[in-house]
Order: C-alpha cells, then sequence, then structure tokens
C-alpha cells in the first residue's frame, strides 16, 4: 500500500529511520515540555544511582516515541529491550526478556495497549515490587514461585491511551503525550535529516515539505525522500521552493498536506452525509477503510486541525473542511454552535 500516512515504516524504510534517529535529547527536536520532564526525571535517577520511573509515552504513529526511547537509554548510560504488545503472546515470553535483563536497563513495549491480559497481569509485580510470579505445575499441586528480576525502566508507547487498562496506566510514574510538531520544528528536522542523508534542499524547499507533513516526522522524512527523488530526475537534484511544489503535486499531498484518503474521509462526510454527524462504523464501511486506522491515523490531524469535530452522535465536517474544498457551506453548518466533546 503506498499511503503517505501508513503508520508503519515500511521494510525499506526501517534501516533510514534508524540513521535518522536522533541519539541525544538535544538532537531531539520539539516536544519541549516532555523533554524537560524527562530531563528532570533523568538527572534525579542518576543522582540516587536508581533505575529510571516507568515511562508511558503517548501520541499519534510518527511522532517520535521509538526513536524517544531509545534516547533514553542512551541519555541513562543503560541497555534497552524493545518488543510489543502483539509479540508478547505469552507469560513466558514475558518472564524470559525479563530475566535477561541488568538492572537499570530499559524494556521498550510498543503498542502496549495490545497486551495479551495474562501477560499485562504478569507485568504488574514486576513494575511494582520487581517480582515474577510464576506458576509451576499442574491442578490441585500447582503452586506460585516468586522470582527477583532486576530494577528496570519500562517505557511503553501507545497510540491509544484510552484503551489502556486503569490498573496498568496507574503503574507508571511518568506519561508523557507527544503533540503534532509545529512546522518550523518539522523544518529543522528535515533540515537535519537531508544534511544526514547529503541532499542538498534550500531553506524555502524545506519549509515547503514541512508545512505538507501534517505535523509528523515520520511523514516529513518520507516526503524528503520522495521529493528528493523528483529533484535528481527532473532537476538539478537541489531541492528548491518550485522543486518541492511540483514534486508534492506529483505526489498528490496538498496544500493542507491531506492525501488522497484525507480529502476521500472529507468529502465523504460532506457529500454523502450531509456534513454530519455520521457515526465512525458507518464511515469506515463507506470508505472501505479499519475504523481503527481512520481514528489512529487519519482523524487526529484532522481533529487537531479543526476540519472534522467528534461529537457523540458521530464525526461532522467544520466550515473549514468546507473551505478547504471551496464548496458552499449549506445553513445548517453555518448555524450549529459548537458540540460538545466526546
Ligand atoms: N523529535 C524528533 N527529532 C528528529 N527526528 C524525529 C523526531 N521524532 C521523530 N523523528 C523521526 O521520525 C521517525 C519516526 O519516529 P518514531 O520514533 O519511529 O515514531 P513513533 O514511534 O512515534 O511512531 C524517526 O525515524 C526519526 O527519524
Ligand atoms: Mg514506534
Amino acid at each position: 500500500m503506498d499511503r503517505f500516512l501508513s503508520p508503519q515504516p515500511t521494510p525499506e524504510e526501517v534501516s533510514l529511520e534508524k540513521s535518522l534517529r536522533p541519539e541525544r535529547l538535544e538532537d531531539y527536536i520539539g516536544q519541549e515540555s516532555v523533554k524537560e520532564n524527562l530531563r528532570v526525571s533523568i538527572e534525579a535517577a542518576i543522582a540516587r544511582g536508581e533505575a529510571l520511573d516507568h515511562v508511558l509515552l503517548y501520541g499519534p504513529p510518527g511522532l517520535g516515541k521509538t526513536s524517544l526511547a531509545w534516547v533514553i537509554s542512551r541519555e541513562m548510560g543503560v541497555g534497552i529491550r524493545t518488543t510489543s504488545g502483539p509479540v508478547l503472546e505469552r507469560t513466558g515470553d514475558l518472564a524470559a526478556i525479563l530475566t535477561g535483563l541488568r538492572d537499570g536497563d530499559i524494556l521498550f513495549i510498543d503498542e502496549i495497549h495490545r497486551l495479551n491480559p495474562s501477560v499485562e497481569e504478569m507485568l504488574y509485580p514486576a513494575m511494582e515490587e520487581f517480582k515474577l510470579d510464576i506458576i509451576v505445575g499442574q491442578g490441585p499441586g500447582a503452586r506460585t514461585l516468586r522470582l527477583d528480576v532486576p530494577r528496570f525502566t519500562l517505557i511503553g508507547a501507545t497510540t491509544r491511551l484510552g484503551l489502556l487498562t486503569s490498573p496498568l496506566r496507574n503503574r507508571f510514574g511518568v506519561v508523557l503525550r507527544l503533540d503534532f510538531y509545529k512546522v518550523e520544528e518539522l523544518k529543522a528536522i528535515v533540515l537535519r535529516s537531508a544534511r544526514i542523508l547529503g541532499v542538498e534542499v534550500d531553506p524555502k524547499g524545506a519549509a515547503e515539505i514541512a508545512r505538507r507533513a501534517r505535523g509528523t516526522p515520520r511523514i516529513a522524512n518520507r516526503l524528503l525522500k520522495r521529493v528528493r527523488d523528483y529533484a535528481q530526475a527532473r532537476a538539478d537534484g537541489v531541492i528548491t521552493l518550485k522543486v518541492a511544489r511540483a514534486a508534492l503535486e506529483l505526489l498528490e499531498i496538498d496544500e493542507a498536506g491531506f492525501d488522497a484518503l484525507d480529502r476521500k474521509f472529507l468529502l465523504t462526510i460532506i457529500q454523502k452525509f450531509s456534513g454530519g454527524p455520521v457515526g465512525i462504523d458507518t464511515l469506515a464501511a463507506s470508505l472501505g477503510e479499519e475504523r481503527h486506522t481512520l481514528e489512529e491515523v487519519y482523524e487526529p490531524f484532522l481533529i487537531q486541525e479543526g476540519y472534522i469535530q467528534r461529537t457523540p452522535r458521530g464525526r461532522m465536517a467544520t466550515e473549514r473542511a468546507y473551505r478547504h474544498f471551496g464548496l458552499p457551506l449549506p445553513p445548517h453548518v453555518c448555524q450549529r454552535g459548537l458540540p460538545l466533546e466526546e
């Protein structure tokens, strides 16, 4: 699927992303309050000679959660082991990982909202008391063995904070939300990535890519790569404003940074459902997309930028959405007040 917003890096992107990943907090652009919170916790943990508190990072895909986990491990000077909710199928998988850690090490669990409940339950005493309860034997003769595990730091990442159970959420000492990036910050990311990749880009070209990157570093880097290809094939290799615009137009990324599905999403609400409200399941069926893709990948940016509103009765297109397409505002959109957030 050649989609710009696809939440996961493609296989070829994985190694690219590694090379572009910031190493230290000072290379990590933007997210100032998140970084400040982390600096304080990291300094305090180092001063006490203890492991860092468990950290939960949440926010839409591509904003830098995985990168931040690696940055934290470097800042703490500790090892990091990475896995994800769906991969940790059995309690034995978790037990093997935990017992293999050293004191202070980080265990990074991506998509932590997708943990198997029995694995999650085993995690509670591990996070709280650094103990592992293992059941030995079966039937009436079964008993529980308590094992010590190293004093590790769990870093969990999720795109869906609301799907975390409260016992799990409550066991994180530090909970941080990553926000969409400002254009200036994305421009700095594009310039940094261009330097690493050896691509020549002028500041206006970088700004144009930044403006259309939907507030998301992963998308900014993806666009940079595609625009570079265009610059090499159709220009002299330098990404100027003109080259960036022509390349982005060819990729059908519009001025707001929308791709084809964003536009279809908005136009479906406007044209098929008279601007809404329309339920998310109805929309998903109408677009032939998964509900969770719409909720996790598409909606957050459209909501944050004020193109749609979530109401208890469903999604509604806003005035801004009609204007984006140059469509006349129907009277009911002009008149309606601000609905309550879901
Ligand atoms: N704050 C940042 N500064 C510089 N580059 C970043 C930043 N955040 C993310 N990136 C870039 O975006 C890519 C995707 O980030 P990643 O950490 O994988 O996002 P997530 O885990 O939230 O989906 C990374 O490879 C990195 O190059
Ligand atoms: Mg990630």
